[in-house]
């Protein structure tokens, strides 16, 4: 093994620490079902995960199920690449679906979820992990580095946002007068519930009220305390919108591919 220059020793990115836990997989003291909450999130995620690929990749371009429906847009689409005529029929959802993917994949919450539920990094608390995982650099080195990029994915899932609010409040206004859908109100409640989830990110807390030493001294502190105070109040709900939103924009994608496809109809009030 390469031994490192002595100058060069204090700054080797660190191997995990051993922790407190009983060291191998699974090894516990604990009497209750610990690995049930990992097996479950485990399940869900993948179902959630795979239905969202699926739908967004494959589901047109292999059995023809439209994207669209009457005024309403598949969530993992944008309007402005739906035409987009890509070659060999892949589908345009994946000029911008790396966006979304790449923010859940990075989110802290997520990333707890999927290291416990598939990586076993621990499997829960006061619970053993593999014992190869010693040699895990933590998130200091490729490929978990990569989750450094959060706040990125944070700029653009803030983009797409806004453009998920200008399409939902259009599908009230289609055909020129004020309507209101089923699908309209499932879009409603999918856009708020994203709201939600990207406003109580860790990573946004951290840059409204991040990097301050005095939150009084001046007005623009003031301000920027009151604003990260009420993201602090959303962020301990973050678990729960993260999966809030992850089930709704599901069910958002699938009413109006069943819309498309003449399974549904969309029961609707006009003004
Ligand atoms: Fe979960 Fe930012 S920490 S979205």
């Amino acid at each position: 093994m390469t031994a490192w220059p002595a100058s060069l020793r204090s700054a080797r990115p660190p191997h995990k620490p051993a922790g407190t836990a009983p060291q191998g997989l699974g090894a516990t003291a604990r009497k209750d079902d610990w690995w049930s909450s990992p097996l479950g999130v485990g399940f869900w995620l993948a179902v959630l995960v795979l239905y969202s690929v699926f739908s967004a990749l494959l589901w047109q371009p292999l059995f023809g199920a439209p994207y669209e429906a009457g005024p309403y847009l598949s969530p993992f689409l944008l309007p402005f690449f739906r035409d987009l005529g890509l070659p060999f029929g892949v589908s345009p959802a994946i000029v911008t679906l790396w966006i979304p993917v790449g923010f859940r994949i990075t989110c802290y919450y997520f990333r707890k979820a999927y290291y416990r539920a598939y990586l076993a990094d621990p499997p829960a608390c006061a619970v053993g992990e593999p014992t190869i995982h010693r040699g895990y650099r933590l998130e200091t080195a490729l490929p978990f580095i990569l989750q450094n990029l959060h706040r990125l994915f944070l700029y653009l899932a803030l983009v797409l946002l806004t453009i998920h609010w200008v399409e939902v409040i259009a599908t009230y206004f289609h055909d020129g007068g004020f309507r209101v859908g089923l699908g309209s109100v499932i879009l409603l409640v999918d856009t708020v519930l994203l709201t939600l989830y990207v406003s109580s990110c860790h990573s946004l807390r951290h840059i409204v009220g991040g990097k301050l030493d005095c939150f009084s001294c001046s007005r623009v502190n003031r301000t920027r305390h009151s604003a990260w105070r009420r993201l602090s109040g959303l962020n301990q709900r973050h678990m729960v919108y993260a999966w809030a939103s992850l089930v709704s924009i599901v069910v958002a994608d699938l009413y109006i591919h069943l819309l498309g496809l003449g399974v549904l109809s969309d029961p609707q009030i006009r003004f």
